[in-house]
This record gives C-alpha cells, sequence and structure tokens, in this order.
C-alpha cells in the first residue's frame, strides 16, 4: 500500500504543480453568480413551468439553494397539492432531476401529476456554495462528511419546506440521497414531518461495491492522500482528480473508454443527447472529507459515522473511541417506504442492497414496495429513456395511496 501511496502523491504533486493550482486560486471567483442565475431560469422555466428560487440556511451556517415548482405547466393550482421533496446524490444537484424532456423528468412529471415539488442542493453544489461567515476557498468550509448532510442539510431543507406548506412532505432520494435519509429516519429524525420515502438506487451498506472506479479510489486510499494534500474540496472537473483518475484508469481490470459506465455499472437506457446535457451541467463538487467517510464504508462494509481512526479523537467528536453506529433496524416499521433496485448497478450493489433490506425485514408488509430493475444501473433512475414508464409512473402511484 506504501508503494501505491507513494506513487499516487507523486502523480498530485505533479498535477498540482502544472495546472492543478489554479483550480485552488480561482475557485470561488467561478462561483459568484449572478441573482438572475440559477435552476429555476435554466432548467425550469425554460420549459414552460412557473419556478421559485428559494434560500434555506444550516444550523451550521450553510445556505442551500432550493427550488419549487408549485404547480403543473397547465398552471392551474389545484386545491391541495403534497410537497415532495427530491435530493439528488454524491457529485450531483438539483439538476439530476430536470436531466430528461419534460414529460419524463421526474420533477416535472410530480408537478403535471398535482405535486408541490422542492428540489433540494448539497453544500458545495454550484448553487449552494454560500455561507453566514465561511467561503468555498476556506478549508474549513470543507469540514464534513454526509454525517452533516444527515445532521444539518436535511433537517434545514426538511423544516423549510414543512413550514413553507404546513404539510409533511414525501421524498425522493437517489443514491447518497438515500443514505443521508436511511440515516436521519435511523436516528428518529425528520419522522414528524415525513409522509412516505422513495429510495431509487439506495446506498446504506457499501462493503460489496463493484465500481472499478470506486473501489480503486478507495482500496488506494485516493481521497485520503488528497486530503492530506491539503484538496479540502473534492472538484471531479478540477485537474488534480482528473489526473488521479488517469492514474487509476490505468490499472489492470479498470476500463475507463466510458468513464460513467466504469463508475456507475453498465447503465442500460441512456440516450446518447441525454449525456451530454448531463455532462453540461455535472459533475459537481463534495468535501474531501465525505469521499473520505465513503471510502472508509466501501473498505470495511460498515455503516457509521466519519471514522477519524484515532481513538483520542473519536472520543472527542463522539465520547466514545469508535463512531456511532448508524442502526438501520431502528427505522420505524410503518414508514411508507418504496425502494427500488437495479440488477447491473455498480455502486447500490445487490449484495449491499439485500443487507439493507434484511435490516427492514420487520417492516409493516404494506409499508414496504420493493422494486427490481435487472437491466437498470445506478443512472439509469434519472436519466434513462424509459424511466417514466419503469419507475416514476409506479412512484407516483405509491405517493398517491400514502
Ligand atoms: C433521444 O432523445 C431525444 C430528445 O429527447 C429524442 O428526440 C430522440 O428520439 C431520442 N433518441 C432515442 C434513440 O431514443
Ligand atoms: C441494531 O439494533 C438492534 C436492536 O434494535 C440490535 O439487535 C442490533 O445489534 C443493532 N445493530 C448494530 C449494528 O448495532
Amino acid at each position: 500500500m506504501a508503494n501505491a501511496l507513494t506513487s499516487i502523491i507523486l502523480v498530485i504533486l505533479f498535477c498540482r504543480s502544472a495546472a492543478g493550482l489554479r483550480t485552488r486560486l480561482f475557485s470561488n471567483k467561478d462561483w459568484v453568480l449572478d441573482a438572475d442565475e440559477g435552476i429555476c431560469k435554466l432548467m425550469v422555466e425554460t420549459q414552460g413551468y412557473a419556478c421559485e428560487e428559494h434560500k434555506v440556511t444550516t444550523q451550521d451556517g450553510y445556505i442551500l439553494s432550493v427550488q419549487r415548482i408549485p404547480v403543473g405547466r397547465s398552471g392551474e393550482a389545484s386545491a391541495e397539492r403534497a410537497p415532495v421533496l427530491l435530493q439528488h446524490g454524491l457529485l450531483m444537484d438539483g439538476i439530476t432531476w430536470l436531466l430528461l424532456p419534460p414529460d419524463q423528468s421526474l420533477a416535472f412529471m410530480l408537478a403535471d401529476s398535482g405535486f408541490d415539488v422542492w428540489i433540494a442542493n448539497t453544500r458545495g453544489t454550484k448553487y449552494s456554495r454560500g455561507h453566514t461567515s465561511l467561503d468555498p476557498g476556506d478549508s474549513a468550509f470543507w469540514d464534513w462528511s454526509w454525517d452533516e448532510l444527515v445532521s444539518y442539510d436535511l433537517p434545514a431543507s426538511f423544516q423549510y419546506v414543512h413550514d413553507q406548506t404546513g404539510q409533511k412532505l414525501h421524498y425522493v432520494g437517489h443514491s447518497l440521497g438515500t443514505l443521508i435519509a436511511l440515516a436521519a429516519f435511523s436516528q428518529n429524525q425528520l419522522l414528524s414531518m415525513s409522509r412516505s420515502a422513495v429510495l431509487l438506487s439506495p446506498i446504506a451498506y457499501v462493503g460489496q461495491m463493484t465500481s472499478p472506479l470506486a473501489r480503486n479510489a478507495a482500496d488506494n486510499f485516493i481521497a485520503e492522500s488528497l486530503y492530506w494534500l491539503g484538496l479540502d474540496e473534492f472538484d471531479p472537473r478540477g485537474d488534480a482528480v482528473v489526473n488521479l483518475l488517469k492514474a487509476i484508469c490505468k490499472k489492470p481490470g479498470v476500463d475507463c473508454t466510458d468513464l460513467l459506465t466504469s463508475f456507475t455499472g453498465q447503465n442500460c437506457c441512456l440516450n446518447s443527447s441525454i449525456v451530454d446535457v448531463f455532462l453540461e451541467h455535472e459533475p459537481q463538487s463534495t468535501a474531501t472529507k465525505n469521499t473520505i467517510h465513503l471510502s472508509q464504508m466501501i473498505r470495511e462494509g460498515t455503516l457509521t459515522m466519519y471514522d477519524y481512526e484515532d481513538e483520542d479523537e473519536n472520543m472527542e467528536h463522539y465520547g466514545q473511541p469508535t463512531p456511532p453506529v448508524y442502526n438501520m433496524t431502528t427505522i420505524p416499521n410503518d414508514l411508507p417506504l418504496f425502494l427500488s433496485y437495479g440488477g447491473q448497478d455498480a455502486l447500490s450493489d445487490v449484495n449491499d442492497v439485500q443487507l439493507l433490506l434484511e435490516s427492514l425485514k420487520d417492516h409493516d408488509g404494506d409499508k414496504l414496495v420493493v422494486q427490481y430493475r435487472e437491466d437498470y444501473a445506478h443512472a439509469d433512475y434519472v436519466m434513462a429513456s424509459n424511466a417514466k414508464r419503469a419507475v416514476y409512473d409506479p412512484l407516483i402511484a405509491f405517493f398517491k395511496l400514502q
């Protein structure tokens, strides 16, 4: 391992001395946005839908952008529209839900089906880089893992939508958006504001993840080496990460001719034009610390809070020498859940999903809908040309029953 690490550090040092530094120096300026810019203007109003931009401030000071599509395309305001919060996954943002044509994108379909749609954007992504006292150029701005999304981002977004609408929420998460909700539910959070939850490409246990890219990065402590070198922001478009990817792609068994496939698994149903739309807006930054947390879970097969890998430091943060466990069996058995997973998904591996389902085995039978799509991989859930019929229509039917 020491050898692998050394070569990785050399690669990074080389990259940084070249163009890598540019990413760090100019990252702040790149993200100063016009008030007129935003997902509403860019992706929603252009399709003929009304859209509102909202700001939600978390208890630890992050200013998150949230979009609301209050009515369907017809503009008709039906009396009672139940709110739905859409939460994207890792390295993505709220545009996740707007990539397909309007009659096939989940956000628009929900609005046209009578729901009040709210789109969340995680801290650190393009439209959620504000903070009450920190700046994305500060190391402290990136001092978080998904534990903080569980403790701060998700509760802030839920509370905001609940306050605005006076109603309990339906929730849809994709990928990391499922993990943070499951973790919150297991800690008895959000439940009083939740009506039901949909989990697409569910992530909880990841010890059996097959994605060659993610597994190689975890096994070779790539995220840790970035952290040691002071790259607190994990910017997938930045030179340091791009060059690391190139290094991983040269390893035997890793075929990166199609980068998306080597990360997510073989998606069945992506129309080539949607990959272009995707690349126009994604991928987005996250905290390097977050990728370390996920790497720990991939290596150990555990589902715990961030491990400082030092008993004293864990003690300081958690009052115990090892990080606390998120125990999925404590999710209330009567919470309505719709879970859909894919047979080709390299990030949400079927064996890992089985572990999650085992911990939900006492869930009330009529409160848990499980859908298995043999042909789906990770990106199909938000980009497949047949996602409307395969997943979204059943999902909307599920919401209407709750
Ligand atoms: C791909 O998507 C575009 C835009 O929605 C559509 O016009 C085209 O027919 C699709 N192509 C295929 C092969 O599905
Ligand atoms: C989770 O909680 C259940 C009881 O609620 C307990 O039996 C089980 O050992 C716990 N699992 C972990 C990993 O702590």
